[in-house]
């Protein structure tokens, strides 16, 4: 079987390594992938935005079978796509995907189906937006509306800040067309966790929980990141709570696709945040979170591919979804300067016996050799029977591991641990 993932991230690396354990694969394609990937897939140079170019090659090469990871292809309609050309995909339709595509559609679907979350106004207006700034409790936050590389999220402590926010979103075009509109919403408080799961539309089998760490410093400091480590299982995310929030939240958002005709399929993230009125949603992304795969699926028991297909064909209440009792790290290892300006370039060395635990993400090849080509260069990830074993595991792979300008957080899974 011909396999095709659309992506070219940590997270893609992870879904390749695991898609590969099934014996059917003969062959995946990466498009983009990177010079990491290479290592385990086809990479070919088609851009994860160039929807017609991954149509064709899709066509000319037989692929029996895509994924379609990033967000921004899904919402722009990358499914519908393949698949009218009679090619099966795990992911949602551009319908469905807008649930991350448009952060004003989420919040008020959540509104309209009673699903907990911040309380939230939404402006396409900025003066009617400034307006309403001057009397809102603060801390607040503003939020683009569309797509923004995670960096579309502004937490204000100050009046002076939101305002600002909200000028530079709106007329000074910080987000282009994404901050067009902007959600302005309550600031809550509490843990966070990540649960990613998989539905068919009919029913909604979480994966195992998980933490990221968005911060790029120690001790949660610095600018947002798209994600400096993760640890899974989250204790945050104690068996009562994963009780509420399929009650309260996974189903209901299920049901309220549906209801809106906008039946989702593939992976549906929920970011949530454990208030002291219970669990509330932060976001929804229509995808596998990068770094939060690259700790789920190697936990991840049952044949990845068997239960994508089973999402595809709607067989998911039938198929088994079973996760090791296991504890699992990964630390990023990023360019130094990330999410700012940083160089690339430099050579990446990772002993051949630790390979099939690290997850490269911004690589490229050059002269044969594995260079630094992004902010992200890498996930370490460690599997083991505790999590502190896993998170020490996972830091002692880092040591193994080099490349000029290296910079990692020394502190990943350690609000964890403390829980
Ligand atoms: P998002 O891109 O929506 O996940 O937001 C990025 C980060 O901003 C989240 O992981 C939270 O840490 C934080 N955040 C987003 N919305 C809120 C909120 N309403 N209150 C407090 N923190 C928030
Ligand atoms: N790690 C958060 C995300 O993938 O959006």
């Amino acid at each position: 079987m011909k396999i095709l993932v659309v992506g070219g991230g940590g997270r893609e690396h992870a879904i390749i390594k695991k898609i590969k354990e099934n014996k059917d694969v003969t062959e995946i394609f990466a498009l983009p992938g990177n010079g990491g990937i290479a290592a385990d897939a086809t990479c070919v140079d088609v851009k994860a935005t160039d929807i017609d170019g991954i149509v064709r090659f899709a066509v000319e090469h037989s692929v029996d079978y895509a994924v379609v990871a990033p967000d921004d292809p899904l919402v722009l309609g990358c499914v519908d796509a393949l698949e009218e050309k009679g090619i099966p995909c795990f992911g949602p339709r551009a319908n469905a995907a807008i649930i991350e595509g448009s952060k004003a559609f989420s919040k008020n679907l959540m509104k309209k189906y009673g699903i907990p979350t911040a309380e939230f106004e939404v402006f396409s207006d900025m003066d009617a937006a400034l307006e309403y700034l001057e009397t809102a409790p603060i801390p607040t936050v503003i939020k683009a509306d569309g797509l923004a590389l995670g960096k579309g999220v502004i937490i204000c402590f100050t009046r002076e800040e939101a305002l600002t926010a909200v000028r530079e979103m709106m007329a000074d075009g910080k987000f282009g067309a994404s901050g067009k509109t902007v959600v302005i919403e309550e600031f809550l408080e509490g843990p966070e966790v990540s649960v990613l799961s998989f539905t068919d539309g009919k029913c909604v089998v979480p994966m195992i929980s998980s933490m990221d760490h968005k911060r790029a410093g120690d001790g949660d400091t610095g600018l947002n990141t798209g994600g400096m480590g993760t640890i899974a299982p989250n204790p945050y995310y104690t068996a009562e709570i994963a009780e509420r929030c399929m009650k309260e939240i996974f189903l209901p958002t299920v049901n309220a696709m549906n209801a809106e005709g906008r039946t989702f399929k593939g992976c549906l993230y929920f970011g949530l945040m454990i208030t002291e009125k219970g669990p509330k949603v932060i976001e929804y992304n229509c995808r596998f979170g990068d770094p939060e795969t690259q700790v789920v699926l190697p936990l991840l028991e049952s044949d990845l591919l068997t239960v994508m297909k089973a999402v595809t064909e709607e067989k998911l209440a039938e198929t088994e979804v079973k996760f090791a009792n296991k504890s699992a790290c990964c630390v990023i290892m990023a360019s130094k300067g990330y999410p700012e300006s940083y160089e690339k370039g430099f050579e990446i060395k990772v002993p051949a016996e630790i390979a099939d635990k690290v997850y490269i993400a911004g690589a490229a090849l050059k002269d044969g050799k594995v260079v630094t080509a992004g902010g992200r260069v890498l996930g370490a990830v460690e599997i083991a029977d505790t999590l502190k074993d896993a998170v020490d595991g996972a830091y002692a792979l880092v040591d193994k591991i080099s490349f000029d300008n290296a910079y990692y957080r020394h502190d990943i899974g350690q609000r964890a641990l403390k829980a």
